[in-house]
């Protein structure tokens, strides 16, 4: 299974992704949280991104596409994989064309998810993610059991940084100006499938099941 989560900030591509991923077995690729942990460790690339995603603008696409390809080269990703939040661009778009003609392989699925506006903002702006594992939480619709801490290991939950709302306003116009385009292009190619991004959280493995089988 190779999926490509396409949609706007804090649309559910994550919450989304990782319910794919456990459904079919197959790695998900986040190129945010590659991005923050890369940011988190203070490597080179991570020195360059967090400018960037501090503005809410993209990182370069060549830092981005190295990445995503070294990480496409891993074993676990032969037999699959669940890209969230990449590509973003066209130059990430023609990137992963690339990768996926040499290693012979087509997408099975591109997702979009679909949220307005006033429902993201108030949504990212009551997020909380663990910076260990990356589980992802909401204060209202998916509380963690115990106040402030993550149900799978026990860190203290964060707020990301690019979740203030001058950050999200700008995270959004980008997506208008970079990644929206994309959707015509793979809408051309007739791969595009869309989900609501607001349905109950107790109906999104069902519903993805749907879409995925073709009967959404
Ligand atoms: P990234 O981390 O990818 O952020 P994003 O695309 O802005 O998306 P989010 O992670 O904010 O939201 P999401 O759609 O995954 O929603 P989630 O499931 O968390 O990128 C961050 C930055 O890194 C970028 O700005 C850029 O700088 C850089 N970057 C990353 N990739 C790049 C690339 N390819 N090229 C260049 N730069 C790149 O859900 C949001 C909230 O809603 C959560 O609290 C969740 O619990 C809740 N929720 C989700 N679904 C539901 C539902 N159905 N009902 C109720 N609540 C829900």
């Amino acid at each position: 299974m190779r999926v490509v989560l396409l949609g706007p900030p804090g649309s559910g591509k994550g919450t989304c992704a990782k319910i794919i991923g456990g459904l079919y077995g197959v790695p998900v690729i986040t190129t945010g949280d590659m991005l923050r942990a890369a940011v988190a460790r203070a490597t080179p690339l991570g020195r360059t991104a967090k400018g960037y995603m501090d503005r809410g603008e993209l990182v370069p696409d060549d830092l981005v596409n190295s990445l995503v390809a070294e990480r496409l080269a891993e074993p676990d990703a032969a037999n699959g994989f669940i890209l969230d939040g990449y590509p973003r661009s066209p130059k990430q778009a023609e990137a992963l064309e690339k990768h996926l003609q040499k290693t012979g392989k087509r997408l099975d699925h591109v997702l979009h998810v679909e949220l307005e506006d006033e429902a993201i903002i108030d949504r990212l702006s009551k997020r909380r993610s663990c910076p260990r594992c990356g589980a992802i939480y909401h204060l209202e619709n998916k509380p963690p059991r115990t106040n402030g801490m993550c149900d799978t290991c026990a860190t203290a939950l964060v707020q990301r940084d690019d979740d203030r709302p001058e950050v999200i306003r700008r995270r959004l116009e980008v997506y208008r100006e970079k990644t929206r385009p994309l959707l015509s292009f793979y809408e051309r190619r007739g791969e595009i499938k869309t989900i609501r991004g607001d349905l109950p959280l107790d109906e999104l493995p069902a519903a993805l099941r749907r879409v995925l089988n073709g009967r959404g």
